[in-house]
């Protein structure tokens, strides 16, 4: 292609001398490939890493990862890639960086010869080069690099089979009617780009989207693309809801309420109902084991493949390398939110443990556990179930030595609960003192097995109160607040049960909440919490204030009281410290 401008390309017929393709190519419909790449997974952080693969927390992607996901039952993959820092030349031909473009055509291939349905899309370039809503922005030149960089995308993976896709790009940034409209247009920049690229791209299924790829502005201002077009197309977006819980804001580590399963049903009818003739695809969704409560979770993964099913919805789940599958190790990290997850795809009834969803609840309860209070007698453990008409057909220990357990024995089961009396228990929890040994040994676990639906493995938890071990500077309970600008606070801990805090609250000298001071509205396992990730985080040896946190200290000029809570959340499974103005 000559340097013509993408505004004038998208008017004109198609002008490229198309690839000789020597590949086959099935035409294929957007909903026999949507529904075909049903159950999907997102290979994260990886190709889309800034500046490139490797960046980021994954090293370079292998093929073995691809046998770990199919193993695991997914169907689909997408493939997030992010080229800003791939280009070798400026406007006005954006050069692409022929290595690159080569390791994403052998990466393509490595995911089809699998035998998956694969997406590939332009990733991070949305909120950088590509953001045609920052003030200032040449959109006139975004169009024109957008095309450059579609066009040869398009031409290297031309000759691909009817099994890949392409997305043009991931949640691009959008407020008003205005971008709505101008994300319509690029959509179909992009369809003239692949489309002029030629080889098989002209029959190829794409995934458009909307503004910020999210269900609402979509539904408010997605256009069908120019019907010159012959591509079948679906709308693909992303579900990250409730934000509070899948991102552990303000302490709602609970879901599971009618009124939650009901929100989510109503999300994913509205955009449903505004489409309801288009294959939708959510390519991404997530409640990361890193972020959420399990016993929450394994309810949540349910009732979303679920609501998307029902709403004739595929979904791709997002995974940055640190959630669900341990690339180094081929190992899952929540097994059974992943067993839950396909079951609930082929439609197949899951058990589920019960949990806390009230809102008003002083403390959590979970039957992904039984926990055991260290410091107080051991006592028979009940734990409520929601069967869902399942029967229970056997329970397992798996450690410390697999065993069966036996009914009437190790364990009674109510209709909706399973109760295990001291004698059985008493053994598994055989340490009173010591559950602050650094390297403890693996808990206990067992496996309960249904009638129908996914096994669920649930954990033997002893737990006391962590302990903070001596931070820099001050004590344990004392930190003078460092001078600015400081950087983020570790405060390391002795795990003593979850190795993880729940939630951690701030509460200013005055009594007032050091961040959201509106959380005195939200229940009380709530007020005063912070947010995961932006706030606070930890790694495996404490928590970790975030310097932002820091900041608001010194601009409240009041010594602040941070108590940082665990798993089971109830009064005395936390423990606090002072930072001292
Ligand atoms: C198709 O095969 C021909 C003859 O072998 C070859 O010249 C051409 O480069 C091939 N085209 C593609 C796109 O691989
Ligand atoms: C905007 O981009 C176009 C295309 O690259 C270029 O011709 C034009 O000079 C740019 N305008 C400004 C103000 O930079
Ligand atoms: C379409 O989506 C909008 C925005 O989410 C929503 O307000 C509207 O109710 C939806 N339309 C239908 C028919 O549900
Ligand atoms: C699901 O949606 C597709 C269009 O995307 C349609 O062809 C198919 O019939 C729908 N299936 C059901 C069960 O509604
Ligand atoms: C742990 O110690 C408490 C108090 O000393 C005692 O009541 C309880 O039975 C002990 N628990 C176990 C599992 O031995
Ligand atoms: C901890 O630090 C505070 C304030 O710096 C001080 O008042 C207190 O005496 C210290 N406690 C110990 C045990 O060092
Ligand atoms: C364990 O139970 C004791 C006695 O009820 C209580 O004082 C303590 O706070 C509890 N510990 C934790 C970590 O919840």
């Amino acid at each position: 292609m000559s340097a013509l401008l993408a505004t004038a390309l998208v008017h004109a017929t198609f002008t490229s001398a198309a690839p000789t393709c020597n590949s086959s190519f099935t035409p294929i419909t957007a909903s026999t490939f949507i529904k075909s790449m049903n159950p999907g997974w997102n290979l994260g952080n990886t190709l889309d890493a800034i500046e490139t693969e490797g960046s980021w927390n994954n090293p370079p992607v292998v093929a073995s990862t691809f046998d770990d996901v199919k193993a695991a039952g997914f169907a689909g993959i997408r493939l997030p890639v992010t080229w800003a820092y791939h280009f070798t030349s400026q406007s006005p031909d954006w050069t692409v960086d022929p290595v690159w473009l080569q390791r994403v055509s052998n990466v393509v291939d490595e995911v089809v010869q699998k035998g998956f349905y694969v997406i590939v899309n332009v990733h991070h370039d949305s909120s950088g080069w590509a953001d045609f809503t920052k003030s200032g922005a040449n959109v006139t030149q975004i169009e024109e690099r957008f095309y450059k960089l579609w066009y040869q995308i398009g031409t290297k993976l031309a000759c691909k089979g009817e099994s890949v896709a392409f997305e043009p790009i991931n949640e691009p940034p959008g407020t008003t009617a205005e971008h709505g409209a101008l994300q319509n247009k690029f959509n179909d920049i992009f369809l003239q780009a692949i489309n002029d690229a030629g080889g098989h791209n002209g029959q190829r299924v794409v995934t458009l989207v909307g503004s910020g790829e999210d269900s609402i502005k979509t539904s408010q201002w997605f256009e069908p693309p120019n019907p010159k077009f012959k591509n079948p197309w679906g709308i693909q977006y992303h579900y990250y809801s409730p934000y509070d819980f899948i991102f552990s804001a303000w302490g709602k580590t609970t879901w599971g309420s009618a009124a939650d399963v009901s929100a989510l049903d109503a999300d994913l009818a509205s955009i449903r109902a505004n489409f309801t003739d288009i294959p939708l695809i959510i390519g991404e969704w997530s409640a990361s084991p890193v972020a959420t409560e399990t016993a929450a979770r394994w309810r949540y993964f349910d009732a979303f493949i679920r609501t998307a099913a029902k709403y004739n919805t595929s979904t791709i789940l997002w995974d940055n390398g640190n959630d669900y599958l341990n690339r180094a190790t081929h190992e899952w990290r929540d097994a059974t939110a992943l067993s839950i997850l396909q079951h609930a795809v082929k439609g197949t009834v899951n058990s589920l443990p019960d949990s806390t969803t009230d809102g008003a609840a002083t403390t959590q309860r979970s039957s992904a556990y039984i926990y055991h209070n260290v410091s107080e007698s051991l006592t028979a453990k009940t734990l409520p179930f929601l069967f869902n008409g399942n029967t229970l057909v056997a329970a397992t220990l798996n450690n410390p030595s697999p065993a069966p357990l036996v009914k009437d024995r190790d364990y009674t089961v109510s209709a909706n609960a399973m109760t295990f009396p001291v004698s059985f228990l008493a053994p598994l929890f055989p340490s009173n003192s010591s559950t602050t040994d650094p390297s403890p040994s693996l808990p206990a676990t067992i496996t309960l097995t249904f009638s129908s639906g996914a096994p669920l493995t649930i954990t033997l938890l002893p737990y006391s109160e962590p302990v903070i071990l001596s931070p820099q500077p001050g004590n344990s309970t004392s930190i003078p607040l460092p001078g600015a600008p400081s950087p983020d606070l570790h405060i390391p801990l002795a795990w003593a049960g979850q190795e993880r805090p729940a939630a951690v609250k701030a509460v200013k000298s005055d009594g007032t909440f050091l961040v959201d001071d509106w959380t005195q509205y939200l229940g009380p396992l709530q007020q005063g919490r912070m947010t995961f990730s932006g706030q606070w985080d930890w790694d495996e040896s404490g928590l970790i204030l975030r310097a932002a946190v820091l900041d608001a200290v010194r601009a409240a000029a009041q010594s602040t009281k941070f108590t940082v809570e665990f798993y089971p959340r109830e009064p005395g499974n936390a423990v606090s410290f002072t930072v001292i103005v």
